[in-house]
């Protein structure tokens, strides 16, 4: 189904083998783009809310071996490398990758960043204390795959922390009308022809999944994980209110994060 502003959403069928985001290399396009987009700090939902809820779990502590899954141009990496963090990304994209290890070549934080799929990790069994995915584990046709890695590389009590856009407002019920409930419950690749990031548009186009919440909760826990936390990270009530960027950037609730801690 496509709608006028170029958002198109595919319903998936069970089993339904794909793998877009290698097949369209739409990271391969944006990676420019995006390594301009974080380095230049112009996106100010990580910098005023989402990196502040997404780094909260290591609050106090030092020394934690983690893994950042689909890790981007680095900089959850580098952030935590300076905390005294032991890092390690990973990511599909080679151009991501090569513009990461060109700042730890810069400036050396001991950080080790791969090109892989976090589908199937290059990484021993009970490697990492913690997994990370910020905005990742969502873009994969298959993220239940991917859980069972993350808790494969993980240590007896580790954890899992996904950030990623809340599955329960993913869709716009105006695109998708009366259809809304049934797209709800099921698998839906959502493609978006481009997008904006301080008035700067992406070369290319961004899919990411959606699944009903009960379907991500239900996952998480088969993959053998326990959930310890849902948050909805959002601005303040007043800042809602009266501060105009967020009035016109979070007209509903835009994120989630889960913790999880493996069995
Ligand atoms: C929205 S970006 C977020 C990047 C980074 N976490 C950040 O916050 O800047 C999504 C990232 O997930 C990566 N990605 C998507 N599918 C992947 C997969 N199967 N394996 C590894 N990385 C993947 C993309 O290449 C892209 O860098």
């Amino acid at each position: 189904m496509k709608n006028a502003k170029g958002k198109t959403y595919e319903i998936l069928k069970p089993g339904q083998k794909i793998d877009w985001t290698q097949k369209n290399g739409e990271w391969r396009d944006n990676a420019d783009f995006w390594v301009k987009i974080i380095r230049e700090n112009l996106d100010p939902f990580r910098l005023r809310l989402t990196n502040k809820a997404v780094l909260e779990y290591f609050k106090g502590k030092i020394g934690l071996a983690v893994l950042d899954a689909g890790c981007g141009e680095g900089y959850l990496c580098r952030l935590l490398a300076r905390k005294g963090h032991k890092m390690r990304g990973i990511d599909l994209d080679p151009k991501l990758i090569a513009a990461a290890k060109a700042e730890e070549t810069k400036k050396p934080l001991k950080i080790e960043y791969s090109v892989g799929n976090i589908k199937k990790l290059p990484y021993k069994n009970g490697a990492f204390d913690v997994v990370l995915s910020n905005h990742s584990i969502n873009e994969l046709d298959d993220p239940k795959k991917a859980l069972f890695e993350f808790s494969r590389v993980l240590k007896p009590s580790g954890r899992i922390i996904l950030f990623f856009l809340h599955p329960c407002f993913d869709l716009n019920p105006e695109d998708i009308k009366e259809k809304f409930p049934q797209y709800y419950f099921q698998n839906v690749k959502i493609t978006r022809k481009c997008f904006l990031v301080s008035g700067i548009m992406s070369p290319s186009s961004y899919s990411y999944l959606h699944l009903s919440l009960s379907e991500w909760t239900a996952s998480i826990a088969k993959a053998g994980f326990l959930i310890e936390k849902i948050e909805e990270p959002h601005p303040k009530i007043a800042e809602m209110e009266f501060d105009p960027w967020w009035k016109e950037n979070f007209k509903k609730p835009l994120f989630i994060l889960i913790q999880a801690k493996k069995n």
